[in-house]
């Protein structure tokens, strides 16, 4: 019996078009072990560069310390109420829009969110606009729950392409999903370019007489350099979903903690949580790991020393003095392989991150 029987044909199809992600890290692993652990940088995988913060291991010891806490226990599937008010606040504050706690849910990191928030949002067939280069996983997140990953090239300074998305736009269009900053680019996405995208997603949403939303993933948000400010996606455009993680800004991948928010000025925003959360529960999630929600309350804001990323993307740019590499100072974090330049770009913001 042919041994590929035991896969469905759809995941056949999918190991094999993600094949290369584990070849590249296979890859690395061999040539480490041939010319040393220093030698090899391994792009492939998107692991954290620093441990987490030292205060991340008080509040964790603290946590353990007292078992007062039940620290281990299921809670209702949006998550401890504490950690969502504490998430709500912050998130408030940095986006400039007033959140309750209620529009908040803990999720298994920014990957859990983008699952949970497709699951409730997308209908067989509906389709989501992306700019790329991106994230590989938004093909398989999207199609996860019916839906189709329509991308779209960036704009030659690898800002989202308003033509090209306006011209992507169908009937099915269910979503605009963005990621600033960026991964693999580092871009970060300046206002003016969020007030463009939320004047087409108005108009689509008129036309096709149903919402058509921006979904924000932004796990790399606090990841940035030089006084760069990344700019309020709640305060551009009502109708956002914003999902994000502590996996980068507190070290903590494989904790597998994250959150996402709902725009309170969503139309029927409380059946949007509604199915948010029940999502979140039907997806085998049930809840994201408690102690992990225990923790993130604790530190809002927090975030690891970001001099190790400053130093690295400073390498990334001297390496474009290099014949056949190109990069642009990236705006964010770094952690992808250069990209070669089209004759004819010439960005202000580059490379970045990985596959997961
Ligand atoms: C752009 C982007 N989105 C989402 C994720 C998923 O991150 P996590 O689920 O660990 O929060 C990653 C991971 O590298 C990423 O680069």
């Amino acid at each position: 019996m042919n041994g590929a029987h035991c896969l469905s044909a759809r995941m056949r199809e999918e190991t094999s078009r993600s094949s290369w992600i584990r070849r590249m890290s296979e890859e690395a692993a061999r040539l480490r072990a041939l010319h040393g652990p220093d030698a090899v940088q391994d792009f492939s995988l998107g692991n954290p560069s620093t441990e987490p913060p030292e205060e991340f291991r008080a509040v964790l010891e603290d946590l353990l310390s007292d078992p007062s806490h039940r620290l281990h226990g299921y809670m209702p599937n949006g998550g401890f109420p504490d950690t969502r008010r504490a998430v709500a606040d912050y998130l408030s504050l940095e986006q400039g829009v007033e959140i309750p706690a209620g529009n908040v849910v803990m999720t298994c990191g920014a990957a859990g969110g983008l699952n949970v928030i497709f699951r409730t949002i997308l209908d067989p067939g509906d389709e989501v606009i992306v700019s790329s280069p991106y994230f590989v996983e938004y093909g398989f997140y999207a199609a996860n729950h019916g839906g189709v990953l329509r991308p779209v090239p960036a704009a030659p300074d690898f800002g989202p392409d308003l033509g090209a998305i306006e011209a992507a736009i169908t009937p099915r269009t269910r979503a605009v999903l963005i990621n600033s900053p960026n991964n693999p680019t580092g871009r970060v996405y300046p206002a003016s370019a969020l007030a463009g995208l939320a004047g087409l997603l108005r108009r689509a949403s008129r036309e096709a007489g149903r919402l058509v939303y921006l979904v924000s993933d932004e796990p790399y948000r606090k990841i940035v350099y030089d006084g760069v400010e990344v700019p309020s996606v709640f305060a551009a455009y009502e109708n956002t979903i914003i999902t994000s993680s502590y996996s980068k800004e507190l070290s903590l991948a494989g904790e597998r903690i994250g959150y996402l928010a709902a725009q309170p000025a969503i139309p029927e925003v409380a059946s949007l949580m509604e199915g948010l959360v029940m999502a979140n529960r039907i997806l085998g999630f049930v809840n994201a790991p408690a102690l992990m929600q225990r923790a993130v309350a604790r530190l809002q804001g927090a975030c690891v020393d970001l001099a190790l990323y400053r130093r690295n993307r400073g390498c990334c740019s001297r390496r474009s003095a290099a014949p056949a590499t190109w990069c642009p100072n990236p705006k964010a974090l770094s952690t992808s392989s250069l990209a070669r330049p089209s004759p004819t770009t010439s960005p202000s913001a580059g490379p970045s991150p990985k596959s997961g």
